[in-house]
């Protein structure tokens, strides 16, 4: 079991935002988290030589840590959003990790997670992450490039989308009976969005690895579509030829589309979509709600992806 509180400086006493995590303990931490030790994640201040503007929510306030880590969906760990930070951090992610990619690929590959680590420098996002139940939070991300992964493996002509699952364990998970939702957990991206610069591979949040509920240790980011976009505990990556299936929109295909874009004109069934409420703002009874922009706010980094489709068809 984890046992998580950091000697590192809290997250706001970090200047500036933009963060390289020294990597080599970062890799320690990793390792002996796998282990099953805890250490704190060290950190250092260091001017990142990406495009700071693009990559941060603006002025947006940082959610509070504790919201992000105490309220989650990962069904696997239980339906409610309590239950994931009660249950997950029993579970003990497997080690080595190791991540598998297949399918249209030249050849396949498996990488762990101490050699994924190693193949581009950490960066830290301040992304904006909205969930389909209309709440949202803004988040430290800590990651890079999905594509910078993706690129270890030569994709075939045929390779249009790319499907992702996460670890399933029975014996530690619900069963897909109990979660109402296919397991593994299955999501998918069609190739140009996966490689785009915005979709981020995380290992950490706030300065810190992943706690378990957040997706340990290894999860995917996708910051202008729906939360459940963003596959945690990832261990397969295919390349397809076709769409693949998803595990919610296996569940109910008519809320749960395959591109599932932020798009505060597609009203969802249960959900509205035309506002959000930002978690940790405001209290019980002044709830903060804001106006959902479309593509949550990042249409001037992935509108021309969409160029020429009908968004609500295509939803
Ligand atoms: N990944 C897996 N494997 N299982 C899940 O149930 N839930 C998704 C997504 N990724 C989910 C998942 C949903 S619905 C959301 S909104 C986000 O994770 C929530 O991420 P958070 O708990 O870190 O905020």
């Amino acid at each position: 079991m984890l046992i998580r509180k950091a000697a590192n400086p809290g997250y706001s006493e970090v200047t500036p935002r933009e963060i390289y995590l020294n990597r080599r303990r970062f890799l320690a931490t990793g390792s002996a988290i796998l282990g099953g030790l805890a250490m704190p994640l060290a950190v250092r201040a260091a001017k990142l030589a990406a495009a700071k503007t693009a990559f941060n929510a603006g002025a947006e306030k940082v959610t509070p840590q504790n919201v992000v880590t105490s309220y989650n969906n990962f069904y696997e760990f239980g339906t409610g959003k309590d239950e994931p930070s009660k249950n997950a951090p029993k579970w003990q992610p497997i080690s080595p990790w190791t991540v598998r990619i297949e399918g249209e690929v030249a050849q396949p590959k498996t990488l762990d997670l101490d050699q994924i680590l190693k193949l581009a420098p950490l960066e830290e996002r301040i992304y904006r992450h909205r969930c389909v139940e209309a709440w949202s939070i803004v988040v430290p991300w800590i990651g890079f490039p999905l594509s910078v992964l993706l690129n270890q493996v030569k994709w075939t002509s045929k390779a249009k989308f790319v499907a992702f699952e996460t670890f399933y364990d029975p014996k530690q998970m619900l069963s897909p009976r109990q979660a109402g939702i296919q397991f593994p957990y299955l999501e998918g991206l069609r190739l140009d969005e996966a490689l785009h610069p915005l979709t981020l591979l995380t290992v950490g949040m706030y300065g810190e690895t992943l706690l378990n509920q957040n997706g340990a240790p290894l999860r995917l980011v996708v910051p202008w579509k729906y939360g459940f976009k963003s596959i945690k505990s990832v261990v397969r990556i295919r390349f397809v030829e076709e769409q693949p299936p998803t595990a919610w929109s296996l569940s109910w295909p008519a809320a749960y589309g395959f591109y599932s874009n932020v798009n505060p004109t597609r009203e969802h069934p249960r959900w509205s979509q035309k506002e959000e409420q930002r978690l940790g703002e405001g209290g019980l009874f002044n709830a903060k709600f804001i106006k959902t922009q479309m593509f949550n706010g990042y249409g001037e980094q992935v509108a021309k992806l969409y160029e020429g489709m009908n968004l609500s068809r295509s939803y």
